[in-house]
C-alpha cells in the first residue's frame, strides 16, 4: 500500500469489498461498505477490535439515515438538520438490513454524516453507506493525519486518502436518542452545551444498556504507550528525580517551561485549536521514550471537557 488513490480509485474498491482509510473534520476513519459483513469483518481483524465494539455507519447526506435507523424522533431530526454535516453521531433504532457485525448484535445503529469533502465524495461515488471506527488499532490515539494511518496500519489496508491534518481532531460526541432521555455517550467535537441550546439538557455516561456497548468509554482507551499523568501542580519544581518526562502544556506559560520536550496545544488557551493539535502532540511525545507525560488540564467547558475526557482515558482514570 505505497501510493496514494483518487477518491474514485478508492471507492471501486470499497464497491469490491475493500477497506481503507479517509479523513473526516474529526479523525481519520477506517471504512468498509456498511452492508458488507466480510469487509466490515477485515476492519475489526486489522485494528485488532473486540467484536463487542460497535462501529459508526458514516452517510452522504441526512436522508441517507433513513435508509439505517428504524425511527428518527423529532429531537434527532433537530440535531440532525442543525448539526450535520458534523462532528455528532445519533444513536437510533436500527433497520433489520443492518448487519450485525456493524453493531455488535446491539438493537440500535450510530450514524453520522461527517463534514469532509473527500469523505461525502467517496460515499457519493460508493452509493453506501460507510461502517468507520477511528483508523488507529484498538485502544490507541486516534489518527489526525494520513501519516499517522501510514505508520500503523499502512501495509494491511487496501487504500489511504490523505486530506491533510483534520480540523477538529478529536472524535464525534456521541448521543444516544432511543431511551427516554438524550443520553451523552462519549464526549467529542460538538460541545455539549451546543446539544442543549438545541434539545434541553441531556444525561451523561453510560445507560444501563450500553455499559458493555461502548468501549470508547473504556476507563483505559485513546491511550499512548507512555504513561500519561493529567493535573500536575508542581510546575516550579521537579518531584520526579531523573525520570525522562514530557510535558503536554495547554498554553505557553509565564515562566519558562520546567520539562522537556515540551508540546504547547495552543500558545493563546484556544480549546478548538487545543483539541485539532491534541492527538498529534501525544503522538509525538509518545516517540521519544519517555517515563511519563505529564499534561495541565483545560477548563472544561465546551471542547475543554472532551480533551480533558481524552487525557484521563489515556492516564487510565
Ligand atoms: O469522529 C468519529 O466518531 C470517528 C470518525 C471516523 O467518524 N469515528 C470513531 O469511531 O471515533 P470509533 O469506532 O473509534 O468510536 C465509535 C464509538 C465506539 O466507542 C462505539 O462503542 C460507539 O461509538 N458506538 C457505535 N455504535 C454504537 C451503538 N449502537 N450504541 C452505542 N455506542 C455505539
Ligand atoms: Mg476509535
Amino acid at each position: 500500500m505505497g501510493e496514494t488513490h483518487t477518491i474514485r480509485q478508492a471507492a471501486e474498491i470499497i464497491q469490491k469489498g475493500g477497506i481503507g482509510a479517509f479523513p473526516t473534520e474529526t479523525v481519520y476513519g477506517l471504512g468498509a461498505d456498511a452492508f458488507s459483513p466480510l469487509a466490515v469483518a477485515r476492519i475489526f481483524e486489522v485494528k485488532k477490535r473486540p467484536s463487542f465494539d460497535p462501529l459508526i455507519v458514516h452517510v452522504a447526506n441526512p436522508a441517507d439515515a433513513e435508509k439505517l435507523a428504524a425511527d428518527i424522533p423529532s429531537n434527532a431530526a433537530k440535531l440532525i438538520k442543525k448539526f450535520w454535516p458534523g462532528p455528532l453521531t445519533v444513536v437510533l433504532s436500527k433497520k433489520e438490513a443492518v448487519p450485525d457485525i456493524v453493531t455488535a448484535g446491539l438493537p440500535t445503529v450510530a450514524v453520522r454524516m461527517p463534514d469532509h469533502p473527500m469523505a461525502l465524495g467517496l460515499m457519493e461515488l460508493s452509493k453506501c453507506p460507510i461502517a468507520a471506527p477511528s483508523a488507529n488499532p484498538f485502544g490507541y490515539l486516534s489518527p489526525t493525519t494520513a501519516e499517522h494511518v501510514r505508520d500503523q496500519l499502512g501495509d494491511q489496508i487496501d487504500f489511504i486518502l490523505d486530506g491533510g491534518p483534520c480540523q477538529v481532531g478529536v472524535e464525534s460526541t456521541i448521543l444516544s436518542l432511543c431511551e427516554k432521555k438524550p443520553r451523552l455517550l462519549r464526549h467529542g467535537g460538538l460541545p455539549q452545551e451546543e446539544i442543549e441550546t438545541v434539545i434541553g439538557s441531556v444525561e451523561i455516561g453510560p445507560g444501563e444498556e450500553n455499559v458493555p456497548s461502548a468501549p470508547g468509554m473504556l476507563p483505559r482507551h485513546y491511550s499512548p504507550r507512555t504513561p500519561i499523568m493529567v493535573d500536575w501542580q508542581g510546575r516550579g519544581t521537579d518531584p520526579f528525580g531523573d525520570r525522562k518526562i514530557g510535558w503536554l502544556a495547554f498554553r505557553e506559560p509565564e515562566k519558562p517551561f520546567k520539562f522537556h520536550p515540551v508540546e504547547v496545544l495552543s500558545n493563546r488557551g484556544d480549546l478548538r485549536e487545543a483539541a485539532a493539535n491534541l492527538f498529534s502532540a501525544l503522538r509525538r511525545l509518545d516517540t521519544l521514550n519517555l517515563d511519563l507525560i505529564l499534561a495541565e488540564p483545560v477548563p472544561e467547558i465546551g471542547l475543554g471537557k472532551t480533551i480533558m475526557d481524552r487525557l484521563c482515558r489515556a492516564s487510565g482514570h
